[in-house]
């Protein structure tokens, strides 16, 4: 899909349909009260053209209900859509992405293939709205149903974003231009995560990464099995062990044109591969293994984030890591009770097969350190316990550092991602100590299993600053959203890109 932002007057824009935002400026709560519609735009032609349909009250500019009208009048547009944004005042930017999601999915199956976009006028960033709406509409024309051959509805091929002359269009260009990077580096994690297990191999992903570096210039290796076992990576190694399939260990560099002092930071950026996950021996039920082709999902956000780092190109080194491997039972698997030594040094009691993200991740994020990392985060769908506590709503985010949460916290205002912090204390450490290996693989109970998780995890960054994000509840989508399709969310990669540009010099 093609987007362009354009400063004109939306009535006299032609295409085959005007979407224009709307508010509720009644903020009364009673029951009774009216809904006073207003529609986010100064020209009066626009206004003029829904005031007839607005005034019978049917509309409530609800967030993401629509209204449409064909042929309005005074306008060139063949269709208007008033999309809600719910009530005046409250509706922040992510609602904003969320309802021009709705529009191009709106347009999408009803043949549609190019529409304009109205730039609201009242109470918003100029550089966040623009971004917002454009990462709304690029985002919302992913659909997962790609080996279809019914396939029907082909994509919008082209939105205009339409901003009033009166806006500053240095602000406007750049919110913009960085949202069409960021929702195209999102998109293309969902494609990755969209292939099943057959069509993306370690091996298949290690080639789409460095195809992906090759084309926006990043330096990019991708090592076999024989790296792991040269660096003594004896976790990683483990969970792979099982498969046919060789495991990949990908690591991309984005380097910043102007040369990096001594103490300028160093952020690595570690994700959980796993193109399928069966649990190994500790075989999972079949009902619902299918979903579980999405395991690289954090690996995914990383190949996605470095995507649009390179083009957005911040003032800080990145290494992107992504640890790859199939989780498989076989006579060559590794078994419940099995030790085995991290490239740390530390010694894993295997209690489960399944927790086998963990296993991967540690010997990637000691790995990061190694290459210099001095600031961490890692992405992963690590354990189902983490839907239990949170819902499908939030995410998990946890942390041993204060600044880079907070850092995180600010890069979500802009990202409009959920997640909600979950604590890592040393409290919890006593649910993974082993009495045979210097920790285990899983908590003694299932109480707090994604808190159980994180603290493993926190044995291998020690005290580099550390964000672990646990995706599992989010990363798929079992149902269709108005603003999104059911399928692989690509949640992390606008947040994780976020939050490395703001240790930019
Ligand atoms: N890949 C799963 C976690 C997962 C579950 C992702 C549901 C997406 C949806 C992970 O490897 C796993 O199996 N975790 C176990 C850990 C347990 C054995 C301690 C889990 O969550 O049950
Ligand atoms: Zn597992
Ligand atoms: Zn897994």
């Amino acid at each position: 899909m093609k987007t362009e932002l354009v400063f004109t007057p939306a009535a006299a824009l032609s295409s085959e349909l005007l979407a224009v935002f709307a508010v509720d400026n009644n903020t009364s709560k009673g029951k009774d009260t009216k809904p006073e519609i207003a529609l986010l735009t100064s020209e009066e032609a626009v206004k003029k053209a829904a005031a007839f349909v607005l005034s019978s009250g049917e509309f409530k500019a609800e967030a993401n209900e629509i209204l449409l009208l064909h042929a309005p009048e005074g306008l060139k547009a063949a269709r208007l859509l008033v999309v809600g944004l719910g009530k005046a005042g409250k509706a922040t930017p992510h609602d904003l992405r969320k309802a021009a999601g709705t529009a191009v999915r709106f347009a999408k199956p009803r043949g549609i293939r190019s529409l304009a976009i109205a730039a609201p006028t009242a109470s918003f960033d100029t550089e966040l709205s623009l971004r917002a709406i454009t990462e709304g509409a690029i985002v919302a024309d992913f659909d997962s149903d790609t080996y279809r051959t019914d396939r029907k509805d082909r994509s919008v091929e082209s939105v205009t974003v339409v901003a009033p002359e009166s806006f500053d269009k240095a602000a406007a260009d750049i919110g913009h231009r960085e949202g069409v990077i960021v929702a195209e580096a999102q998109n293309f994690a969902r494609t990755l995560i969209n292939e099943p297990g057959n069509r993306m191999t370690p091996t298949i992903l290690g080639g789409k990464a460095a195809e992906m570096a090759k084309e926006f210039g990043l330096a990019c290796e991708v090592y076999g099995a024989d790296k792991l076992h040269e660096l003594k990576m004896g976790a990683f190694w483990s969970v792979s062990q099982g498969s046919d399939e060789p495991p990949a260990l990908i690591v991309m560099t984005y380097e910043p044109a102007a040369p990096q002092s001594e103490s300028a930071p160093v952020i690595g950026l570690v994700g959980k591969g796993i193109t399928f996950d069966t649990g190994g021996i500790s075989i999972k039920p079949s009902e619902g293994m299918e979903k579980m082709k999405y395991d690289m999902a954090g690996g995914a956000a990383m190949i996605g984030a470095m995507r649009a780092i390179a083009q957005l190109k911040p003032g800080v080194k990145v290494i992107g890591i992504v640890c790859a491997a199939e989780n498989m039972p076989s006579g060559k698997a590794q078994k419940p009770g099995d030790i085995q030594i991290a490239m740390s040094g530390k010694s894993i009691e295997i209690i489960n097969t399944d927790a086998e993200g963990r296993l991967v991740l540690a010997d990637g994020l000691h790995y990061a350190r190694q290459l210099g990392a001095t600031h961490l985060i890692d992405a992963a769908t690590l354990t189902g316990a983490v839907a239990v506590a949170l819902g499908q709503i939030n995410a998990g985010v946890f942390a041993n550092n204060e600044d880079a949460f907070q850092q995180f916290s600010k890069a979500l205002e802009i990202s409009g991602e959920k997640f909600w912090r979950l604590p890592v204390e040393d409290e919890y450490r006593e649910q993974i100590r082993s009495s045979i290996a210097d920790i285990q693989n899983t908590g003694q109970t299932r109480y707090g299993g994604a808190i159980t998780a994180a603290m493993f995890l926190k044995e291998f960054v020690e005290d580099t600053p550390w964000l672990h994000l646990d995706i599992a509840g989010l990363a798929w989508l079992d149902a269709d959203k108005s603003w999104i399709a059911r399928g692989p969310s690509g949640i992390g990669v606008r947040s994780i890109v976020e939050w490395v540009r703001s240790y930019a010099d």
